[in-house]
């Protein structure tokens, strides 16, 4: 497969740091985390497991992808020392500045950096995370070498992200939201369908279109969207010993927020759509769209050169 040229690469990387420093609430296409109600029917359980997972590691923790840095403080509070690193110099400011509100005895250091070249300290941290970052990140494989380098031995990598619903899932939660009355009127998300071919496309077909230029297969604001929804779990399972990995959340997750539904029965409902996501799960008729890993680096690297 062709590999993308540094200029190309630059200015996609621009558009997508833009695209994040600039995501605000939408009300016409609501998302699950901007609505904590949804946010705690869905994924709270699996987000509390996953802190006290972190909290439960070591002191020293690196944050990947922080975003505005609501986790990087949330450690911070829990008397972790914190390092988180994002893209988006606006979001990354705007931690910065939740930080400057609290009494903290150890601030998170917030930096500016891209996933895809950072070069990370050596055998420096207990923990490293990353909440819902890693599906953008293009060389997924090259920050797993890098996580495992600075993680110190038995260090923890800890991962909750989204890892692709499948070609059909994702056609019908397209179908289902062009037929369901959303918060979208049907003329405004009839304008959206030059988007499906980008909804739909699998990671293979989104890495082909960035290699070759074409646009159709891409997020537009946000060309990285999902460019590596399938390989986190390959990649990391290469290079760390796996304590846990789940998937959960399948597919109703999705339309939850959707869906337009009078205020009073509103959470009753998406209480019924995560229970019906549980059943998808249970009863094997489809894998969750998004992981929980717990994968550890080995204590000591075993030697390729000595074989008994
Ligand atoms: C879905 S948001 C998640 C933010 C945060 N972890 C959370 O859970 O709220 C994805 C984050 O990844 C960051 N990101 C995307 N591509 C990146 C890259 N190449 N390097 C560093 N951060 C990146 C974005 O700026 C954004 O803040």
């Amino acid at each position: 497969m062709r590999v993308i040229d540094n200029q190309r690469y630059t200015e996609l990387l621009a558009r997508e740091s833009e695209h994040w420093g600039n995501v605000q609430p939408d009300a016409g296409n609501p998302q699950i985390w901007h609505d904590v109600r949804l946010f705690e029917i869905f994924f709270s359980a699996r987000y509390r497991h996953f802190v006290q997972r972190i909290v439960s590691c070591g002191p020293s923790v690196l944050e990947l992808g922080c975003g505005e840095g609501n986790l990087a403080l949330e450690l911070a509070q829990r008397n972790l020392r914190v390092a988180a690193v994002d893209l988006s110099p606006d979001r990354i400011e705007r931690a910065r500045r939740k930080a400057r509100e609290l009494p903290l005895d150890h601030p998170p250091r917030f930096d500016v950096g891209d996933l895809n070249s950072l070069t990370l300290p050596s055998g420096e941290f207990d923990c490293i995370i990353a909440h819902d970052v890693l599906h953008h990140i293009l060389k997924i494989d090259r920050l797993c070498e890098e996580v495992k380098r600075s993680l110190k031995n038995g260090g923890t990598f800890l991962v909750m992200d989204y890892v692709g619903m499948g070609f059909i899932r994702k056609l019908l939660a397209a179908l289902l939201f062009a037929v369901l009355p959303t918060h979208q009127t049907y003329r405004d998300k009839w304008k959206l369908r030059h988007r499906l071919p980008a909804f739909i496309a699998t990671e293979r077909r989104k890495r082909e279109a960035l290699a070759n230029g074409l646009q159709k297969a891409l997020h537009h604001e946000s060309p990285f969207e999902e460019i590596s929804q399938s390989s986190i779990v390959r990649e990391i399972s290469k290079r760390f010993s796996i304590v846990e990995c789940a998937t959960y959340s399948p597919f109703f997750f999705y339309l939850a927020p959707k869906v337009r539904l009078p205020e009073s029965v509103r959470y009753s409902a998406a209480r019924l759509f995560f229970i019906l996501d549980e059943m998808l799960l249970r009863l094997r008729l489809s894998k969750g769209a998004y992981v929980f890993i717990e994968a550890r680096k080995p204590d000591v690297e075993s030697d390729p050169g000595i074989s008994n």
